[in-house]
């Protein structure tokens, strides 16, 4: 079994939060799990640009070159992957966050459902997703509770449905927006026409700059 563990803090290697994590490695290593460490302090990770390009026009393939496509494939390499951050401001820190959003093009565009009946994104079709997530985190306040919004964010994250792949065929490149009205199975769910004006929006939005 592969896991992979990607630290955001940015104390790397010295933090609070590897040292966690390395108990955790020593323990899955017994368990005959092969253990990776990503030190996202170390990668260079440009910001989202919320462009929509890996959803519409190139599908599952970010606009930014960067070491991310090497963390993608990292990503879709594990069996399970681990987020260890520090808590920063009652939440995941800066680069971890950086991290996720930039996890965006493994998820496809439509909308599904979760168990509570809201609305989230599953993952692509065509691409692996570790069966499990796991979640290390450590804070300077003694209390479980300040960990309140690590928990509804990874609990959000996991609707992801890491295990669960999307039962559509991925988006293909033919053009923004206009292929999901093509094939979207469900016109009730609207998921396609507001992508296509977001993505719509996004275009006017470059235009005028
Ligand atoms: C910018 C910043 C924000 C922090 N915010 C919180 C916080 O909201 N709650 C808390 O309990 N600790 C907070 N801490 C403390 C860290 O979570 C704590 O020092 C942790 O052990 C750091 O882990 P690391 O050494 O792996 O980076 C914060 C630390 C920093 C630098």
């Amino acid at each position: 079994m592969k896991i992979t563990v990607f630290n955001g803090s940015p104390r790397g290697a010295n933090g609070n939060t590897h040292f966690i994590v390395k108990e955790f490695a020593k323990g899955a290593e017994e368990a005959g799990a092969e253990v990776e460490n990503v030190f996202l302090v170390t990668k260079t990770i440009g910001h989202c640009r919320g462009c929509f390009s890996c959803w519409v026009v190139t599908p599952g393939k970010c606009v930014i070159e960067d070491d991310m496509t090497d963390l993608l494939q990292r990503v879709t390499g594990s069996d399970v992957i681990v987020f260890a951050t520090p808590l920063y401001v009652d939440n995941v820190s800066g680069l971890m966050k950086n991290f996720m959003d930039r996890l965006i093009p493994l998820a496809d565009p439509h909308f599904s459902r979760d168990e509570n009946g809201e609305c989230r994104h599953l993952g692509r079709g065509d691409v692996n997703l570790p069966r499990k997530i796991a979640v290390i985190s450590n804070s300077g306040f003694p209390e479980q509770s300040h960990f309140q919004v690590l928990r509804l964010l990874f609990r959000a994250t996991s609707a992801l449905n890491w295990s669960v792949k999307s039962t559509e065929a991925p988006a293909n490149s033919s053009g923004p927006g206009m292929s999901f009205s093509r094939r979207c199975s469900s016109a009730t769910r609207g998921c396609c026409a507001r992508l296509a004006a977001s993505w719509s929006r996004t275009a006017a939005f470059r235009k005028r700059r």
